[in-house]
C-alpha cells in the first residue's frame, strides 16, 4: 500500500439516506479528516483518529473548507455543451432547432474530442467527478468520452445515442447498425477502469419499434451494462409517443415492452406521470434523474422528487446540460429547491445534497463505490470554500448549524467555492493553481 494522503477539515458524508430517516443520515465533523491510499479510502473520521491512523502521511490541512463526497451528475450530454444557453423553445423545437445540428457537428471525432475536453473540464471545475452521459449517434464520439474520463481517472458511465426516426437524416441509423455500434463500444469501454457503458436509445420519439427491440437485445446481451433514456419530460413529446406508439398503455409501458425498464434504467425527467407509471417504476427498481435547470429552462414541469422517494425510487440529481442552464451542482441542487417549493415541498439541505451525491450514485448503480467517504470506497471528493465571495462570507458568519452553511452553499455558490476536486484519490482540478 502506498503511503496515506490526508485532507483535513470540516467533513461530510452520509450514515444513511434523509428522505428515509431524516436529516441526521448527514454527519458533519466541525475537525474531520478523509486518509486516501491506492485511490480509496483509508480512513475517515474525527482528525485525531485518523492522524493517528496513519503516522507519517501528507496532510492536507484546511480548517475552513468543507470536505464532501465528490458530486455526481446522472444525466448529462457533453457534446450539448456548445449550445448551453441557447434562447427560448421547449423541448421538440429546442431539440430540432439546436440539438440536433450540433449533435451533428460530432460526425468530425477532432470536434468531438474538443469538446469531450471542455466537457470535463467544466464537470471538474465544477466540483463533478463522476457522471452518467449520453453521446450522440457516432462511435467515434463516444470513445472521445471514454478516453478522456480515462486519462483523468474519472469514474464514469455513458452511451452513444441510438436514433432511427424524426431527427436530421444524418443522424439516423439503422437499428441493426445502432446495435452493431453499441455493441463495439461495449467491447471497448464497458468495465475498463472505472469506465461503464449506458445502452442509450435516445427516447421513444426518435425510435421505431426496430430500434427499441435493438436496444432491448442489447440489454439482455448485457445485463450488466445500464440503460439511459428519457421519459415524459414535456407534454407535447407526451402526446407524440401517444400516438408513435398506440399500442402502449403509456410513456413508459413502450420501454417495457422492449424490455429496456430494469433495475439498471435510468430515466430522465420523469415529471408528468401515472400513478401506474409511478408505481410500476418503484415495483421495478428503476431510477430517475432529476434534471430541475433543465425542466426550469425548457419550461418542462416540476418533478415530484419527495413522493418518487417516499414510494422508494432511487432518484438522483442531473445537469442536463446543454438543455441544462448550468454546470454548477450548487445551481442544480437551488433549482432542485425552487421546483419543490413550486409543489409545495421544501426539500432540505441534507436531502438535495443527498440527491447530488450518494442519491445519484445509487441512480447509476454505483451506491457502494462513489457518493460518500466511507473506508473502503473510491476516494472521488470536493474541497469547498464557503467564504469564496463577499456575500457568501458574511452568510457563512451568520450560519447557526452545518444545515444553514450548506443551505448558503447551495444558494449562493458556483464554481468559485470548487478549491479542490479530488478523483480516484487523485487531484483533479484546483482553484488556485
Ligand atoms: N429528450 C430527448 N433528447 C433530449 C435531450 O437531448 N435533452 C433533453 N432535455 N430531453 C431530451
Ligand atoms: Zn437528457
Amino acid at each position: 500500500m502506498s503511503a496515506a494522503t490526508i485532507l483535513r477539515g470540516r467533513l461530510l458524508r452520509w450514515e444513511g439516506d434523509p428522505f428515509e430517516i431524516g436529516d441526521e443520515a448527514l454527519v458533519w465533523e466541525e475537525d474531520g479528516a478523509v486518509a486516501v491510499a491506492d485511490g480509496r479510502i483509508a480512513s475517515v473520521g474525527p482528525a485525531a483518529q485518523v492522524l493517528a491512523a496513519h503516522p507519517g502521511a501528507e496532510v492536507r490541512h484546511r480548517p475552513r473548507a468543507v470536505i464532501a463526497p465528490g458530486f455526481v451528475d446522472c444525466h448529462v450530454h457533453p457534446f450539448q455543451t456548445p449550445i448551453i444557453a441557447s434562447w427560448g423553445a421547449q423541448l421538440i423545437d429546442w431539440l430540432n432547432g439546436y440539438t440536433f445540428p450540433e449533435e451533428a457537428r460530432c460526425a468530425d471525432p477532432a470536434h468531438a474530442a474538443e469538446v469531450a475536453r471542455l466537457f470535463f473540464d467544466e464537470q471538474l471545475r465544477n466540483g463533478y467527478t463522476a457522471c452518467c452521459a449520453f453521446g450522440t449517434i457516432h462511435e467515434a464520439a463516444m470513445d472521445a468520452f471514454f478516453s478522456e474520463a480515462q486519462a483523468r481517472g474519472l469514474r464514469a458511465l455513458g452511451g452513444k445515442m441510438m436514433m432511427d426516426r424524426n431527427a436530421p437524416p444524418n443522424l439516423c441509423e439503422g437499428a441493426q447498425e445502432a446495435f452493431d455500434r453499441s455493441a463495439a463500444l461495449i467491447a471497448r469501454w464497458h468495465g475498463a477502469g472505472r469506465l461503464g457503458y449506458a445502452i442509450a436509445p435516445r427516447f421513444a420519439p426518435t425510435s421505431t419499434p426496430e430500434l427499441l427491440e435493438a436496444a432491448g437485445a442489447l440489454a439482455r446481451a448485457h445485463p450488466d451494462c445500464a440503460i439511459e433514456t428519457h421519459l415524459s419530460e414535456n407534454p407535447a413529446e407526451i402526446s407524440w409517443v401517444a400516438e408513435l406508439f398506440p399500442q402502449a398503455r403509456d410513456y413508459l409501458d413502450v420501454y417495457e415492452r422492449f424490455g429496456l425498464l430494469s433495475p439498471r434504467a435510468i430515466f430522465g425527467h420523469a415529471i408528468h406521470l401515472s400513478a401506474r407509471e409511478r408505481a410500476r417504476l418503484a415495483e421495478v427498481g428503476a431510477a430517475v434523474a432529476h434534471c430541475p435547470t433543465s425542466n426550469h429552462f425548457l419550461g418542462s414541469g416540476a418533478c415530484d422528487v419527495a413522493g418518487l422517494k417516499a414510494m422508494g425510487v432511487r432518484v438522483g440529481l442531473a445537469t442536463d446540460t446543454g438543455g441544462g442552464s448550468s454546470f454548477s451542482p450548487f445551481a442544480t441542487m437551488r433549482a432542485a429547491y425552487e421546483l419543490g417549493q413550486s409543489r409545495g415541498a421544501a426539500l432540505t439541505p441534507a436531502q438535495l445534497w443527498r440527491l447530488a451525491t450518494a442519491g445519484a450514485a445509487e441512480a447509476m448503480g454505483f451506491g457502494d463505490r462513489i457518493g460518500d467517504l466511507a473506508e473502503g470506497m473510491e476516494a472521488d471528493a470536493v474541497l469547498l470554500d464557503p467564504e469564496a465571495t463577499p456575500l457568501l462570507a458574511a452568510r457563512s458568519a451568520r450560519a447557526e448549524s452545518p444545515a444553514s452553511l450548506l443551505f448558503a452553499l447551495i444558494i449562493l455558490g458556483d464554481d468559485r467555492c470548487v478549491l479542490e476536486s479530488w478523483s480516484g484519490g487523485r487531484r483533479t482540478h484546483s482553484r488556485d493553481s
